[in-house]
């Protein structure tokens, strides 16, 4: 296998450029308290990634609530989300996040967003990012959520990449699965339990270079040609 020719990144947003995660839990918990179901961080790790009705649905288990009632109860948490989304500024990017995506863009590597959020367009711009991003996938683009490939493929078409050519970062074990299920390159941000399918795992994006994952991955690809030629 030649060297991955890679020439784009695909980044999730919530949990990888900022922690929208806590905003996200805060505005569940807040839901969950006023419908008196029991909830906690805990039970909101399990919902890194899952969209806004996939999340209602694990947080209401099998009590039963009517349709209207389970779309008051998204538009509710949306509310309260969107609240606290107004308080961002680029503060709330995670270290490292500014610095990769302008060592990035200096390579001429192109940039994409591949989130589930109907919201993340909003977060963008309230982290004063939108300037430095080529292309955005978001809860609007296609209909079939992580761990479907087809949010990255959206991406990467925007960008006009193959697959091959894109790196996706992802701090979600669906993102991960989506990433390989899309034949991309998938970094892993968090515990080895959450993202080891991924082929390179960090803690976060602090002191993370390029370089350095070039490197690793064109010896993964070397690794992988020997193991399928011998
Ligand atoms: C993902 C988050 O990026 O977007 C999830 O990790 C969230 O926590 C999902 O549920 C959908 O977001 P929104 O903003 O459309 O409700
Ligand atoms: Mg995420």
């Amino acid at each position: 296998m030649p060297n991955p020719n890679i020439q784009g990144f695909i980044f999730d947003l919530d949990g990888v450029l900022t922690d929208t995660a806590e905003l996200h839990y805060l505005a569940w918990q807040k839901l969950a308290d006023e419908e008196s179901i029991p909830f906690n961080h805990q039970a909101n790790e399990g919902l890194r990634g899952v969209s806004r009705r996939a999340s209602l649905m694990h947080i209401i288990g099998d009590r039963p609530y009517s349709e209207a009632q389970i779309e008051e109860m998204m538009e509710r948490k949306n509310r309260y989300y969107v609240e606290s989304i107004q308080n961002m500024t680029p503060k709330d990017l995670l270290p490292g996040a500014i610095a990769l995506l302008d060592e990035l863009r200096q390579a001429g590597i192109k940039i994409g967003i591949g989130s589930a959020s109907k919201n993340a367009r909003t977060v963008i711009e309230r982290l004063g990012i939108a300037d430095k991003v080529d292309a955005i996938a978001d809860g609007y683009s296609v209909e079939q959520p992580k761990p479907a490939p087809d949010l990255f493929l959206y991406a990467a078409k925007q960008l006009g990449l193959e697959p091959e050519q894109c790196v996706v970062v992802e701090d979600a074990g669906a993102g991960v699965d989506a990433a390989l299920a899309a034949g991309m390159w998938a970094v892993g941000l968090g515990p080895a339990e959450r993202v080891g399918a991924a082929h390179v795992v960090l803690p976060s994006l602090e002191g993370f270079k390029w370089a350095d994952l070039k490197a690793k991955l064109s010896n993964i690809a070397r690794q992988k040609h020997s193991e399928t030629s011998n």
